[in-house]
């Protein structure tokens, strides 16, 4: 009676064990037939002791071998299933060493302008000037009332920009002078620093001639700089530019900003001076504009020219990277044109 009780309960564990399909299941199974609460062999091992002696003999051995069976073959599907797990994450951890390297990422670079502003920035830096941002928008006054040029004045005339609607007294500023001011102001003197930036011209553009520009600004104020230092500030950059052969020529040229003023060339990099097409046959590339700083800009800095004196010199980078590279259309430098960026 009892015996065949045994034999029938193992044949459903064995039965429901070899079908568990996952480790969880298997948990679910040993608790319910060999639980010790409420397994359905534990609570059927709890009669024999109630069983004759003679009986319990018989039925004694048939018992451990039921829970013997059982707990083999659940140690056996658990390590079966527990293979079959591992495998599983191995799958998913394998690496296909046969598999073709991926194309590499594609790189951003700096655009040309943006290298050779900051190899200037280096030069400037390595003799201890600050780098200065400022406003691309910008009051009419900084951009021109603070350098000089009242309103009303012819030279506003010569750097036509962009106004804002509704907004009378602001302007796209034209140059990055608008920044002479403005360090003069927040730094006083004495002053070294460097402005690079974006200005903007209303332009009818054209292959020479487009409304976005970069420009560089230097300013350098204390006591008893004068005409020599600026001289000796462009040959530097005009050697560091094109080479320690170039020689330096300066030209008078009104800008309000600056009494004396001039116009900086260079000789020409290409014929050595002798004349060719890039420098029209003149030997000579006009490159910076520069000059003693107006009294009045100082005034408006809130320094005192009685007791200081600066220089000031502004270039455009375009120009340069032009000459540098052969590009022979300006417009290509703001156009977003991948054929031309890729080439840097
Ligand atoms: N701001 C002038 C321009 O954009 C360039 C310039 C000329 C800057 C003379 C200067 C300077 O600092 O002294 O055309």
């Amino acid at each position: 009676m009892m015996q065949q009780e045994f034999e029938k309960l193992k044949l459903e564990a064995l039965a429901a064990v070899k079908s568990a399909a996952d480790i969880n299941s298997l948990d679910e199974l040993e608790n319910k037939f060999l639980g010790r609460k409420n397994g359905k062999l534990t609570n059927l091992l709890k009669g024999l002791k109630d069983l004759p002696e003679k009986e319990k003999r018989e039925v004694g051995p048939v018992a451990n071998e039921t829970k013997k069976a059982i707990e083999d073959l659940l140690a056996k599907k658990r390590n079966g299933l527990r293979a079959v797990q591992w495998g599983e994450s191995l799958q998913n951890e394998r690496v296909d060493v046969t598999q073709p390297a991926l194309p590499p990422r594609e790189q951003g670079h700096l655009h040309p302008i943006t290298l050779i502003q900051n190899e200037l920035e280096d030069l400037f830096i390595s003799m201890g000037f600050m780098v200065l941002d400022g406003p691309e928008l910008e009051s009419d006054y900084y951009n021109f009332t603070a350098v000089n040029i009242p309103e009303d004045h012819p030279a506003r005339d010569m750097q036509d920009t962009f106004y804002i609607k509704n907004h009378p007294d602001w302007v796209m500023r034209t140059h990055t002078s608008s920044m002479q001011v403005r360090a003069m102001q927040k730094f006083g003197a004495p002053l070294r620093c460097i402005i690079p930036g974006k200005c903007f011209r209303n332009e009818a553009t054209d292959v020479r001639h487009e409304h976005t520009l970069s420009q560089i600004e230097v300013v350098v104020v204390d006591k008893d700089i004068n005409f020599s230092h600026l001289k000796g500030m462009l040959e530097l950059v005009a050697k560091h530019l094109y080479g320690k052969d170039t020689q330096l020529r300066l030209r008078p040229k009104f800008y309000p900003f600056v009494e004396p003023g001039v116009n900086g060339e260079v000789s020409c990099f290409i014929c050595k001076g002798a004349g060719c097409r890039l420098c029209k046959q003149s030997g000579w590339l006009e490159i910076f504009g520069a000059g003693m700083i107006h009294p009045n800009v100082l005034k408006e800095g809130n320094i005192d020219p009685a007791k200081y004196q600066g220089l000031a010199i502004g270039f455009g980078l375009m120009r340069l990277v032009m000459l540098k590279y052969n590009i022979e259309d300006i417009r290509l430098f703001e156009s977003g044109d991948m054929r031309f960026l890729e080439q840097f």
